[in-house]
């Protein structure tokens, strides 16, 4: 009876399809690799609402651009990313209500002379697509150091190994990303202060 219940829930569970996640999971602790699992904070957010839902859910790891890209095209239902909500991703996108705050910090070598004032001298490693390319990337009159300063790496793991390699000389990246890279990597710290504060939330396909 117990074999037969379980099956019984687990047909259940999927009887409403499969509700697709977008993500780029070298993002601990909101998206990461586990093995060969992913696991972290935004996988238990998706895993507990394909429940409510009593949908399926799938996980599909690819860039942080084209995870966004495949929301705003429909071919994921939503993008769980430690994504941050802004302005101009809500013109393409809808947003849930902001689940956890993000701040952009700066990753340095231990020792650089690099300071958040000077950072505009130096060479800026980023993620592809993420605000911290953004708003690095804009114009010095915006507030950016301008687009010679700024480099976008595929993801975060491969802009602090370019820092590492002195490819770089700072990595501009979501705090809680960066605090675990910073815990791998010997000789690297980060800079005191916030460079920039946000808010993570959900974005779906508009009108899903
Ligand atoms: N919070 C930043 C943004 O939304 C970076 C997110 C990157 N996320 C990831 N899973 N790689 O632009």
């Amino acid at each position: 009876i117990a074999l037969v219940m379980v099956l019984a829930l687990s047909a259940c569970a999927k009887s409403n399809g499969t509700l697709t996640m977008a993500t780029e999971a070298t993002f601990p602790p909101y998206e990461y690799y586990d093995g060969e699992v992913i696991v972290g904070i935004d996988v238990e957010i998706a895993v507990a609402l394909a429940d409510k839902l009593g949908m399926e859910l799938v996980i599909d790891d690819m860039e942080f651009d084209s995870a966004l890209m495949a929301v705003q095209e429909g071919r994921s239902d939503m993008v769980l990313a430690g994504l941050t909500y802004t302005e101009e991703r809500d013109l393409v996108m809808d947003f849930t209500d902001s689940y956890a705050k993000g701040i952009q910090v700066v990753i340095v070598k231990e020792g650089s002379d690099v300071t958040m004032d000077n950072l505009g001298d130096m060479m800026i490693g980023t993620q592809l697509g993420t605000t911290g390319y953004i708003y690095a990337s804009d114009t010095v009159e915006n507030g950016g150091y301008g687009e010679d300063h700024v480099i976008a790496y595929d993801n975060g793991i491969t802009a602090v190994q370019a820092l590492m390699n002195d490819q770089i000389d700072a990595v501009i990246i979501d705090n809680a990303p960066a605090q675990a890279f910073v815990e791998a990597n010997p000789g690297l710290t980060l800079l005191d202060g916030e460079w920039a504060l946000e808010n993570y939330a959900i974005g779906f396909t508009k009108g899903n």
